[in-house]
């Protein structure tokens, strides 16, 4: 029997279905983004994110089948994210999947989000293994040595913040809102991507990353020019100069920092042929860039997924329920989530 399968994604603060057909591709993709709900609190709030996956999914999954133009009759298998993720959250999307396998005997696959993002890349281009992957988003930094469908080694985590969080972080403290990543973007691309603050680069000889040092050290580099005052927290110097500044310099320096790894774990795995970068922060132009021109160097092929796919989404997530359906792994209804 052919398979088409549906995939819900609800780990985090997105709500996504997406129906996936192992002869076309992706056949829909819709999610209702909770951003503009988080964004007065400057990061993920679990319970409201948790309530609003509850108020959305019916309408997501619905959307998803119909966009592709099939009824749940037609779906084989449901495949869910079941960790890791915010708790309330996962809940949300298992318990409609479990659901929907309980009361008409379709087959379920419980994905891990984060191999669904260490494949997202594979979506629409033919990646040869081995290779790399580099997944940064809001709630992870960490690179995988892909070798097969669905067999990877994580090699590289941090040890602290994300590199999303970075973003998120330092944009909170120069006011300018959440989520960072692209606002900071977008005020380095009119400082032209100038290096003016040096912030410190990684000096650690291991493959891991620590992005909470670069944030004291943003931190304390506003304080140490009179433009932060710690003990009220507030930010002194507000002129858009500085914002923009700040904004360039620090995205400078995690492209760096991206590098910098990546040539380590090039290093480590020699016969790598391609290294992909994925996650909501490969939505980021400079970036993509730069690990591009760094791929081209070292003569290996260099991917990032189209940008619906690199942010939280259902696609990765059918995807990979694809692949572990073609090798029959396959789960019963009492899999636990985290
Ligand atoms: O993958 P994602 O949607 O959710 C998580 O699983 O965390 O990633 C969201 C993160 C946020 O931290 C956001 O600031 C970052 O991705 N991000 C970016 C850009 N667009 C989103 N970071 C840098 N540049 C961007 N253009
Ligand atoms: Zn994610």
């Amino acid at each position: 029997m052919k398979e088409l399968i549906l995939g819900i994604e609800s780990s985090c603060d997105e709500t996504a279905a997406a129906v996936y057909c192992p002869e076309k591709g992706i056949l829909s993709n819709p999610l209702f983004s909770q951003i503009h709900m988080h964004k007065e609190y400057g990061g993920v709030v679990p319970e409201l994110a948790a309530r609003a996956h509850i108020e959305k999914i019916n309408f997501i999954v619905s959307q998803a089948l119909e966009q592709a133009g099939v009824t749940l009759n037609d779906i084989t298998t449901i495949a869910v994210t079941s960790k890791p993720g915010l708790s309330g959250s996962l809940l949300i999307g298992t318990c409609f999947a479990k659901g929907i396998a309980g009361a008409t005997g379709k087959k379920i696959i419980a994905v891990n989000h984060l191999e669904g993002h260490a494949f997202s890349a594979c979506i629409e281009n033919n990646i040869p293994f081995p290779f790399i992957c580099l997944t940064a988003s809001g709630g992870h930094t960490s690179m995988y040595y892909i070798t097969d469908w669905g067999k990877y080694e994580p090699f590289s985590t941090t040890r602290d913040d994300a590199a999303g969080e970075a973003f998120d972080k330092i944009s909170k403290l120069l006011n300018l809102g959440y989520p960072g990543g692209p606002i900071i973007e977008k005020r380095a691309a009119q400082e032209n991507f100038v290096d003016y603050f040096k912030y410190p680069r990684s000096t650690s000889k291991t493959l891991d990353f620590s992005f909470s040092g670069l944030k004291t050290a943003v931190l304390y580099d506003l304080v140490n020019r009179g433009a932060y005052d710690l003990k009220t927290r507030t930010l002194l110097d507000t002129s858009e100069d500085l914002k923009n500044k700040v904004s360039s310099s620090l995205l400078v320096c995690i492209a760096d920092i991206f590098e910098q790894k990546l040539k380590m774990a090039l290093k480590k795995y020699p016969e790598c042929k391609a290294f992909s970068f994925v996650g909501g922060v490969a939505c980021n132009k400079y970036i993509r860039n730069q690990l591009k021109n760094f791929a081209e160097k070292n003569k290996i092929s260099f991917f990032v997924p189209a940008p619906q796919y690199c942010t939280d989404n259902g696609a990765m997530i059918a995807f990979v329920g694809n692949y572990k359906a073609q090798q029959q792994k396959f789960n019963d209804l009492t899999f636990e989530i985290l």
